[in-house]
């Protein structure tokens, strides 16, 4: 199973839809492993969007994922980073397609709601960045034989 970590940003917060969002991931059959409500620092920040670090709109993204605290979650799941992204939606939200999140609740390409790992090198360092090693849970999903075939989860 593969692991992923999403951000509620400070925007999905602020607008109440901390629920929305989490229904949408349980529905799909993922499993919530990690959970926490965190402020980021400047540290986590700079580490985190290393990518964007030059980027114009770097002082600005990290004054908006300041704002107020964000909840972080991981998800588990087979393929679970593409899963999840799908669910989330494109990057310019007015652009997002319908039924995503971002294409359900959003228009902005920097206020967009949500942030999902976008490879398994991001999700584990992310998940690094936020959750202790004893704040991810291992435990036995009672409906996993719902949600997967046997041939699909035996290993
Ligand atoms: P996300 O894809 O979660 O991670 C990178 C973030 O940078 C992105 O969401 C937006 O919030 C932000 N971002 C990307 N492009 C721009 C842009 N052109 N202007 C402002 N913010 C951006």
């Amino acid at each position: 199973m593969q692991r992923t970590i999403v951000l509620i940003k400070p925007d999905g917060l602020q607008r109440g839809l901390v629920g929305e969002i989490m229904h949408r991931f349980e529905r799909k059959g993922l499993k919530l492993i990690g959970i926490k409500m965190i402020r980021l620092t400047d540290e986590i920040l700079e580490n985190w969007y290393v990518h964007h670090k030059d980027k114009d709109f770097f002082k600005d993204l990290k004054s908006f994922m300041e704002w107020t605290p964000v909840v972080a979650m991981v998800w588990e799941g087979l393929d679970a980073i593409t899963a999840v992204r799908k669910i989330v939606g494109i990057t310019k939200a007015r652009e997002a397609e319908a039924g995503s999140i971002r294409g359900d609740f959003g228009m902005s390409g920097s206020q967009n709601i949500i942030h999902a790992s976008d490879s398994e090198e991001s999700a584990q360092k992310e998940m690094g960045l936020i959750f202790n090693v004893d704040e991810i849970f291992e435990y036995q999903s009672a409906t996993e034989c719902l949600i997967y075939s046997d041939d699909e989860v035996k290993n």
